[in-house]
């Protein structure tokens, strides 16, 4: 894994990292592709929308299709056809937020599918394995993503777990080509997150991820944690801020030294006819845009904006028809990753503070 530094701007950052499948800028938004993909939209559209990279997930594509179908596709990659970077997650958020019973030992997470009830375990060993099968460009390690609300105890133990998980991961790592990201824990103790870094630090991974962020702790809490950090990751390594979250959140992530972000929001929301606007986000469904000619919005130039009125989206909505959600995604996506690309020219001409400042204050939101 290559990582470039370009330009910096305070903590924040403008990069470039290489991955077998092409290069990704920084700050980047990775869209979701849970089940091999955006829901709703098609590679094409992903990639119109200015996608550089996607998520894929570990827990759902070994559960169905099975990793080794994937492998024997030729891997993610041509299974889904999309043929630029894709990073996939470890399964261990998902087993604890989707599966039933989860019951958690040194070993690894023993849980029911959510699918069929079936009786599996998430070892390390295995995580690698799956994203191995998968063939994704960057894989992270297996981690225990404990309640922001846990007890300090059990809060320490998950990051010895993390930290013990992630050495397995690395050892048992073979796949050319395929980079191992850690990922710190910790919650909002910033000791417990400076101990877990210097931890997986000396185990001189390719790249950091923060994880345990937007699990039920309030976002000005995550913002005051982040800039602490983030500052606890290695300068010339890609840092990741895992399933976070807003623009606001996005911003805040960027202005501490983050590097990448993926969220689930853009694509809900869109499929529930929210759209994010520049202007703050607005509900297509509500019956003041019947009538209204004007674009989703009227400074965005994708395929939806371009070509569709507020009322014809409002119509699509009300019809329940398919394509409300998928041009209410793309639109989403594109606007998620104008920001970032718009973050990352603010950085390069040393404004991202005023920048920053000014999406708040249209967005009307205070952080
Ligand atoms: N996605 C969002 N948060 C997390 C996390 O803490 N760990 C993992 N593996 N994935 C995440
Ligand atoms: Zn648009």
């Amino acid at each position: 894994m290559h990582f470039t530094l370009h330009a910096t701007d305070g903590a924040a950052r403008a990069g470039t990292f290489t991955t077998p499948h092409g290069e990704v800028p920084t700050p980047a938004f990775m869209p979701v592709g849970t089940q091999a993909t955006v829901k709703g939209l098609t590679p094409e559209m992903v990639r119109a929308a200015g996608a550089h990279i996607i998520l894929g997930n570990t827990y759902h594509l070994a559960l169905r299709p099975g990793d080794e179908i994937v492998r024997d596709f030729g891997g993610l990659h041509k299974f889904m056809h999309w043929d630029g970077p894709i990073l996939t997650d470890s399964g261990g958020f998902q087993v604890f937020s989707l599966a039933g019973q989860v019951k958690i030992t040194d070993h690894g997470a023993k849980f029911k599918s959510h699918i069929d009830g079936s009786p599996l375990e998430l070892t390390p060993e295995r995580a690698v394995e799956i994203q191995q099968n998968l063939g994704s460009d960057i894989a992270m390690v297996l981690d225990e993503c404990p309640p922001a609300t846990s007890e300090s105890a059990k809060m320490r133990a998950a990051v010895l777990r993390t930290i013990r998980w992630a050495e397995r991961c690395k050892k048992h790592h073979s796949r050319p080509g395929q980079a191992q990201f850690a990922i710190v824990q910790g919650g909002l103790n910033l000791d417990l997150r400076a101990e877990c870094a210097r931890e997986l630090v000396a185990m001189d991974f390719p790249g950091y991820a923060l994880g345990g962020f937007s699990v039920g702790e309030a976002p000005e809490a995550m913002h005051a944690a982040l800039p602490a950090c983030a500052a606890c990751l290695p300068e010339h390594k890609p840092r990741y801020l895992m399933g976070v979250g807003r623009p606001q959140d996005l911003l805040a992530g960027v202005a501490s030294g983050i590097d990448m972000f993926d969220c689930v929001m853009p694509t809900r929301n869109g499929r529930n006819a929210l759209a994010f606007t520049s202007d703050g986000p607005i509900r297509l469904r509500n019956a003041k845009h019947r009538r209204d000619p004007a674009p989703v919005a009227s400074d965005c130039a994708c395929y939806c904006c371009e070509n569709y009125s507020r009322g014809y989206l409002h119509h699509l909505f009300a019809a329940d028809e398919m394509l409300g959600p998928t041009l209410l995604s793309l639109h989403n996506i594109a606007f998620y990753l104008r920001l970032m690309a718009d973050a990352r020219h603010a950085i390069t001409e040393g404004r991202f503070a005023a920048f920053r400042a000014g999406c708040l204050a249209r967005w009307n939101a205070d952080s």
